[in-house]
């Protein structure tokens, strides 16, 4: 087995192929100025490979992939896993309006006709049980960040309160919690757009609490910062945060600096300077079994 990456992902991916004790090799990328991409694989392939990428800001990502796994199908390689940290276009996964796309069962069932096994890491299911729904055509594997998660809040002093900002952070809040034995509680989220959420925290005494804030996704980073200056309102002391997909679009960075959160720690499903905690022992594992 051999282990394919780009050099954008290129630390956590040598990282996944240390833990696995196989050989990493990387996919060259050129960009022409008109944005079309050139792949270029190494020229010795196994029969079994994995190729391991976030999908953050996806686009040309997909295209890159596409062209490296029918190039690799080609070269005659029969068995390829995709590894993707964080995968791209699961939110979308109803019309929201007429004619919109659901671009998670279109974006699932490609990925599916060209990777024999998906593995990932809590992607976001909204609507659907399980990853299968989305990529009905291959083995997909769904990992969570949740046991790190816990192991690295254990190891920092004075136990925090959990919060998770609404109802769909429940599960990994719950998780986190229930492995640390620690208290836990989740706000209710209105989102009127892309920029614009609304937090209410619950009814609780959070004075002088120190609290960290789960969440799977932060994005624009509107959803952290609002319930983190609920959080201050009500009279905690120290608020964190711990994420599992840093996505940090545009300004996020100063948004949260601005919410007053003391520590903002995530997973390196996305390469970020807050990336605190390593994935690869956990995917390492799933692969392995
Ligand atoms: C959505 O429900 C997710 O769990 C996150 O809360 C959301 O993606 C965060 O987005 P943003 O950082 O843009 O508020």
């Amino acid at each position: 087995m051999q282990l394919l990456g780009f050099a954008d992902y290129r630390e956590q991916a040598q990282r996944l192929a240390d833990a696995l004790a196989i050989k990493y090799s990387e996919i060259a990328v050129h960009h022409f100025p008109d944005g079309e991409s050139i792949v270029t694989l190494p020229t010795e392939l196994d029969h079994e490979l994995i190729f391991c990428r976030s999908l953050d800001y996806p686009n040309n990502k997909l295209i890159e992939l596409f062209l490296a796994c029918k190039t690799a199908r080609q070269q005659g390689v029969k068995q390829i896993t995709l590894v993707a940290p964080y995968l791209c276009y699961m939110r979308q996964d109803m019309a929201f309006h007429p004619g919109e796309a659901v671009s998670q069962t279109i974006i699932g069932q490609w990925l599916g006709e060209l990777f024999d096994r998906v593995i990932t890491v809590d992607p976001h299911l909204h609507r659907i049980e399980d990853l299968d729904q989305a990529i009905p055509n291959a083995e997909s594997i769904v990992l969570s960040a949740t046991g790190p998660m816990a192991e690295f809040l254990a190891q920092r002093p004075n136990p925090p309160l959990l919060l998770g900002p609404d109802s769909e952070s429940e599960q990994w809040v719950k998780q986190i919690a229930k492995q640390n034995q620690l208290e836990w509680l989740v706000a209710s989220k209105v989102r009127h757009g892309d920029h614009k959420v609304e937090i209410t925290l619950p009814d609780y005494d959070f004075s002088d609490r120190i609290v960290v804030i789960v969440d799977d996704v932060a994005s624009t980073g509107r959803t952290i910062a609002r319930a983190a200056k609920a959080l201050k309102q009500a009279g905690a002391q120290t608020v964190n945060c711990l994420i599992t997909h840093p996505l940090f679009v545009d300004d996020t960075e100063q948004v949260l600096a601005n919410a007053c959160i003391t520590h903002v720690w995530s997973t390196d499903s996305i390469s970020h300077s807050t990336n605190v905690i390593q994935l690869a022992p956990l995917l390492a594992h799933a692969i392995h079994h």
